[in-house]
């Protein structure tokens, strides 16, 4: 497993502890910016985490701004994304089990790292239920191919 980690100045502190949390584990990473002391758009970094996970290149992605809002709210937009802000244990369980997250997102002013890398870990270890779930999940896949133009 391979994840793509990426951060605005806001999750930037967070995401280099993250990135510490994974190294010790001997979790594959690629750190895709941002560097410190950039003010950068929480999009372009959103966006570059998503296009990894899209090209192949890593499996899953784990984004942090501020709250970790506004990188969901970007990532789910790719097709084929599905990402999750989580806050605790339990968020972090079920975004894996009912929602089968391929993005975590994190918020550097809402999360501790302490907090942050036990969500992390859940998040990896957990598995897809699958069953009624994988039908949800279909559904997604529906909506995400269909044309909402009026
Ligand atoms: C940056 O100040 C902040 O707006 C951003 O990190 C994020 O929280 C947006 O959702």
């Amino acid at each position: 497993m391979r994840i793509a980690l990426a951060a605005d100045h806001a999750g930037y502190e967070l995401k280099a502890g993250i990135a510490r949390y994974l190294a010790e584990k001997a979790v594959a990473f690629t750190d895709l910016g941002c560097g410190p002391n950039e003010s950068v758009d929480y999009v372009d970094f959103a966006a570059k985490g998503a296009a990894e996970v899209l090209a192949g290149a890593c499996d899953r992605a784990i984004l942090v701004c501020g709250t970790g809002m506004g990188m969901a709210v970007v990532a789910n937009k790719f097709k084929g994304i599905r990402a999750t802000p989580c806050w605790n244990a339990y968020t972090a369980e079920m975004s894996r089990r009912h929602n089968d997250s391929n993005c975590l997102t994190l918020g550097g002013r809402t999360t501790p790292l302490a907090a942050a890398v036990g969500i992390v870990q859940i998040w990896l270890d957990t598995p897809f239920e699958g069953g009624r779930h994988a039908r949800r999940v279909d559904k997604i896949k529906e909506l995400e191919n269909r044309n909402f133009k009026p």
